[in-house]
């Protein structure tokens, strides 16, 4: 590049004197006019542009008595903080400007490269956030200005960029009581069980005193979904980096913390203050959040768009379940109406705009003494009954013993779903199918009622997490049912993706077309690599009145019995399927399995190939659980085969390489009991090219090593490793089966990231649309304390590593940012 006025100049970093006056530098002048700046791009070379205020600036002297000479030409420097840089690092262009006469124009170009938006920053600095690339590239900035002689200077800088890379060092295993992340690396907390959601709420005294908790955060946050908001007023803005909404579920309790001595029974019932507490600590938040100008965030405790959604929220039903018989109770005769949701795990989105919450563990919450309830049902009331674990003597936490003060109120009784009246309409025994749905929620508009959808079918819902969408064509979301051995799902909407419904106004009107009627498939996977998606369609194969272990009577018996009709089709059962999430850039299926306690050596599959010992532990099972990938045909959503591998093995370092740590895990990145697993954004570096992948965990096997960590990964593709033999041997039993296994991960590919508080679980993740800012939730910490001895008092502890003795622990959702402001993880 040259100076266009002065000569040939080579490349240089701006640092040369080419003043050939003896005026006083402008720069400090030049600097104040920079607050004028603005940022525009051209159109057809699609090169950045960032032109400074173009307002004449006035030497401060320069009489000249002498001859006259041709006009100075501006002094310029130009240079950038780094030559050699990648994907997802902040990259600043310093520049600097004297004239012995005005300036009348200066302005940096993007002239090479991949296009990047330049950020003014102080000084005559900008700021880029250099790009994913797949193979080094040179991104070139011309800098010029021009005086008011009509003289003008010129200088290139360039800055080379290489593909992403884990950018942070392995953080160590530990067991403390904070959250422990990379050098480099800023963690606040950000909202915490019991913070109030309005302005009536008092503050929380984290003392077992607190009520009201249906306006305050709720316990266990799990899964969270970012959707950004404008900058002023309530719209809708999928670009916004500093305010939206966070939609979080809140699980389940740490239910000792809850009261001021831990639960108690009176007179053989719960307290009716104690019970209200617990139900309304479960559910979901929609809570906004907003970062500062300085770059500190805080949840906005009075905004209008803040919403708790409780087991006590009106719901409705949607789908091919709605209004059928199984649905009625005497809240809903008509089988429409619904009041809640509960033990809410993973989740999904929508590219219309909606969040999609899971319905998870929900059958333990309901009192059915077998005993005595069995004998009042059908046979076969009793199968779907007891195949979806129906069975509780008590109910979780006993809401159900509960004497309300408002004789009316149901709130309490809705949990006994023992047939005691004279029809379904006259009790509560339908109350568990009103759960164990997905749940669509509009998180912008918090009058409308969340819709359950019930085309995707009853189970242990962990996640649902959409495909890659198309136009044209039919979406898919992957959605795990927790529990040991059970299966893994697919929904097929009939409607084809259009892309102008993205951005209706009414969201919840998009679900309806998308969710509302499709097909319900179940993997079966074979051996040889391969898998087929088996259609949950009634009336095929069977699922038929003729199935003499469950009748089905029509496409609604079929949803609302999912397992049952899986089982009939033969599908696969897995070691506990846990969250899905989908690679962006190729669309591969990622599921974790988390762990499986009843995994036999005997009963290996290709899927699910290991059962061993975790020392201390003698128990044999999958104990440290693995990630299982797919690749539908074609690569396509609609898809009924696939192909498949497992991408990872978890495992602690120490254990057999030959036939347990089968991925070569080692002390930087080895962990069990994946759980939690997201793909970063495809709006920023992350989520590009190679997107990266979350992992988090979910573990008891390991924490007599360290507390549940997260862990950050490049992935290869399925298929990209090979077979293995792995040989069970334990518990006086021994087994062999061929497994596909992918490219075993390296210390550049995976990496431990953070550690969490002590008896904590990690989960739940999302970050900013420019990934620059990341939220995680840290989940019960101190779960296994009492009430006058907590294991953990994080969050308290995170400033300094201690608090008072005795301090409660309180479930929390974290801040991650960097300290140089780049891509989190790059
Ligand atoms: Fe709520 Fe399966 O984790
Ligand atoms: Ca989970
Ligand atoms: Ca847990």
């Amino acid at each position: 590049m040259t100076d266009s006025i002065s000569g040939a100049i080579g490349y240089d970093d701006g640092d040369i004197d080419t003043n050939r006056t003896g005026n006083p530098l402008l720069s400090d002048m030049i600097a104040a006019r920079y607050s004028r700046r603005e940022t525009l791009r051209s159109g057809a070379s699609a090169a950045a542009l960032a032109v400074f205020g173009g307002s004449l600036l006035s030497a401060c002297s320069g009489s000249n008595n002498g001859p006259a000479l041709p006009a100075p030409a501006p002094v310029i420097t130009f240079g950038s903080s780094t030559g050699t840089t990648s994907a997802g690092r902040v990259v600043t262009l310093s520049t600097s400007a004297t004239d012995s006469s005005a300036i009348t124009s200066q302005a940096v170009t993007q002239t090479g490269g991949p296009t990047v938006t330049l950020v003014p920053g102080a000084g005559g600095t900008f700021t880029f956030v250099a790009p994913a690339v797949s193979a080094s590239t040179v991104l070139t900035f011309r800098y010029l200005v021009t005086n008011a002689g009509g003289r003008s200077s010129e200088l290139t800088t360039t800055v080379t960029v290489t593909p992403a890379v884990l950018g942070f060092s392995a953080i160590a295993k530990n067991r403390l009581d904070v959250v422990t992340v990379p050098a480099g690396y800023n963690v606040t907390v950000l909202y915490r069980l019991g913070d109030p959601i309005n302005a009536s709420t008092p503050a929380f005294r984290n003392d077992g005193s607190d009520v009201s908790y249906a306006s305050r955060c709720g316990d266990h946050g799990d899964a969270l979904y970012w959707f950004g908001l404008a900058a002023t007023g309530s719209a809708r803005d999928d670009t916004s980096n500093t305010r939206g909404l966070l939609v979080m579920n809140h699980e389940n309790i740490n239910q000792q913390y809850l009261h001021p001595t831990g639960p108690t029974f009176v007179s053989g019932a719960r307290p009716e203050v104690e019970a209200q507490r617990e139900i309304d600590c479960h559910g979901l938040s929609v809570i906004e959040v907003v970062r500062s100008t300085a770059g500190a965030w805080s949840y906005v405790q009075n905004s209008a768009l803040n919403r708790r959604i409780t087991p006590s929220t009106p719901m409705d039903f949607r789908g091919p379940v709605a209004g059928t018989s199984l649905l009625q109770t005497v809240f809903s005769p008509t089988g429409v109406a619904g009041r809640g949701t509960i033990n809410n795990c993973a989740n999904g989105f929508t590219p219309w705009g909606t969040n999609l919450t899971c319905e998870e563990n929900w059958a333990g919450y309901f009192r059915r003494p077998t005993a005595v309830d069995n004998p009042r049902r059908t046979a076969r009331e009793v199968v779907g009954l007891t195949r979806y674990g129906v069975t509780s003597t008590n109910g979780n936490y006993s809401w159900a013993t509960v004497v309300p003060a408002d004789p009316a109120n149901t709130l309490f009784r809705r949990w006994d779903a023992q047939a005691t009246g004279a029809s379904a309409t006259a009790d509560y025994r339908n109350e568990p199918y009103q759960f164990g749905w997905v749940v669509e929620i509009d998180p912008y508009d918090n009058s409308r009622a969340p819709r359950k959808r019930t085309a995707l079918g009853r189970f242990n819902h962990e996640g649902c997490w959409p495909s890659l969408f198309v136009a044209g064509r039919r979406p898919a979301f992957y959605m795990g049912d927790d529990a040991q051995n059970e299966y893994l799902y697919k929904f097929v909407s009939a409607t084809p993706w259009s892309a102008a419904d993205a951005t209706a106004s009414d969201r919840l009107a998009i679900g309806d077309r998308y969710l509302d009627n499709g097909t319900l498939y179940v993997a079966v996977i074979n051996a040889d690599g391969t898998g087929r998606w088996a259609p949950l369609t009634f009336g095929t194969g069977p699922l038929t009145s003729a199935n003499a272990t469950y009748a089905f009577a029509d496409q609604a018996d079929v949803l609302a019995h999912a397992r049952l009709a899986a089982d009939a089709l033969g599908a696969t059962r897995m070691d506990r399927p846990e969250w899905t999430a989908v690679n962006p850039a190729n669309g591969e299926v990622y599921l974790t399995l988390t762990n499986n306690a009843s995994r036999t050596v005997a009963a290996v599959d290709a899927a699910n190939p290991r059962a061993y010992v975790d020392p201390p532990s003698a128990a044999v099972g999958n104990r440290n659980g693995h990630i299982f990938r797919l690749r539908e045909t074609g690569d396509s959503s609609e898809a009924t085969t696939f192909t498949w591998d497992i991408y990872l093995f978890a495992s602690g370092a120490d254990l057999p390489a030959a036939n347990v740590n089968l991925s070569g895990l080692t002390d930087d990145n080895d962990f069990s009991s994946p759980d939690g697993l997201w793909f970063s954004r495809p709006s920023n570096a992350s989520g590009q090219l190679t997107p990266f992948l979350w992992i988090q965990t979910d573990d008891n096997a390991f924490r007599d090593v360290t507390n549940n960590q997260m862990l950050l990964a490049i992935p290869g593709r399925v298929a990209d490793g090979g077979t293995r033999l792995v040989n069970n041997a334990a518990g006086g039993a021994t087994s062999s089966i061929t497994t596909r296994i992918g490219a075993a991960p390296t210390a550049a590919t995976l990496r431990r990231f953070l550690v969490g508080p002590v008896d904590c679980e990690i989960t739940g993740i999302d970050s900013t649309p420019d990934g620059r800012t990341l939220f995680v939730n840290i989940q019960h910490p101190g779960e296994n304390g009492t009430t006058t001895a907590p294991t953990s008092s994080w969050p308290d502890t995170q400033a300094t590593g201690s608090a008072p003795t005795g301090t409660r622990p309180r479930s929390a959702t974290i801040v991650i940012t960097r300290t140089d402001g780049g891509v989190i993880g790059l």
